[in-house]
């Protein structure tokens, strides 16, 4: 049976609700689609079904598939490459220099997706920067579904995807061959921590970090939201860090305490003392 509109309605609420994702009219016709697995692997008949049995608790593992089936995870390895040459080019220079007396680094990529984006991030520091190898290095790549925490887990990439922004000899040096798909090296998967992670809930755990990638997420958000976060990732960065957001997204008309600058063909942000 097809979903009436008090359905669409709670579904959409509560999505909202447990991820501040913002499920708009235009897009209600995915709710059908992107939710007919989640009803059929939970054994109910149907979206319908599925809707009736959400309504009986606030609470379970069944919201949490719902809300993480609807999520967005469109990805690819050095996705609009400017801000991976400005982080090659000025940001990690500038803080091989500046952290030079801790020879540690903390780079968090919230909302990683699959972990193209963090994987991207660990092949340029192992590729362009051996002076960090004896260095601490941690990448964090976080993400609101449990799905695309293990694939970064995993680091398993078909040839489909792998194709999408790695150069090949990015691929042959940084991947294994696993069947007809490759693997990221040992290595480089020993630099990335993959954790799930609500961007709208409390972070306590988060540590401090000097570059956080907060990339095509932040659309998904109305403005409280945004500026709650933003807030909160200004408290998990090291003063001097950088912030990179989405090619689309902007800070103007939040109130939240970055300054934007310009390096080489991209911008990012740095936190100001508030
Ligand atoms: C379009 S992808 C962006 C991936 C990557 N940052 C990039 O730019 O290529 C958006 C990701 O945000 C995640 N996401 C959505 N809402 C979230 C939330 N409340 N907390 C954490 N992650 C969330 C989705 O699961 C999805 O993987």
């Amino acid at each position: 049976m097809a979903l009436v509109t008090t359905d669409i309605d709670f579904l959409r609420s509560t999505i909202a609700q447990r991820s501040g994702n913002v499920i708009s009219a235009d897009h209600s016709y995915l709710l059908e689609s992107r939710l007919a697995p989640v009803a059929q692997s939970a054994g109910l008949a149907d979206v319908r079904a599925l809707v009736a049995e959400l309504r009986t608790d606030a609470q379970t593992l069944l919201h949490d598939k719902v809300t993480e089936a609807m999520t967005i995870n469109e990805t690819s390895f050095f996705r609009d490459i400017q801000p991976f040459d400005a982080l090659k080019d000025h940001v990690l220079p500038d803080l091989v220099e500046k952290r030079a007396s801790m020879r540690s680094l903390s780079i968090w990529s919230g909302a990683s997706s699959s972990g193209q984006e963090a994987y991207s991030i660990a092949i340029a520091i192992r590729t362009y920067f051996p002076q960090l190898n004896d260095w601490s290095v941690r990448i964090l790549g976080t993400d609101l579904s449990q799905e695309m925490v293990q694939r970064t887990v995993d680091g398993v990439y078909s040839q489909f995807e792998v194709n999408r922004g790695l150069p090949a000899s990015l691929l042959v040096r940084s991947f294994d061959r696993k069947g007809l798909n490759w693997q990221v090296k040992p290595e480089l998967r020993g630099l990335v921590e993959a954790r799930k992670m609500n961007l709208t809930e409390n972070w306590s755990t988060v540590a401090q970090h000097d570059v956080v990638f907060l990339r095509n997420v932040l659309i998904y958000f109305d403005v409280k939201i945004k500026e709650r976060i933003l807030k909160r990732v200004h408290q998990s960065m090291r003063p001097g860090g950088y912030l990179f957001l989405g090619g689309g997204e902007t800070l103007i008309q939040l109130n939240v305490p970055f300054e934007r600058v310009t390096i080489g063909k991209t911008v990012c942000f740095r936190p100001v003392s508030k």
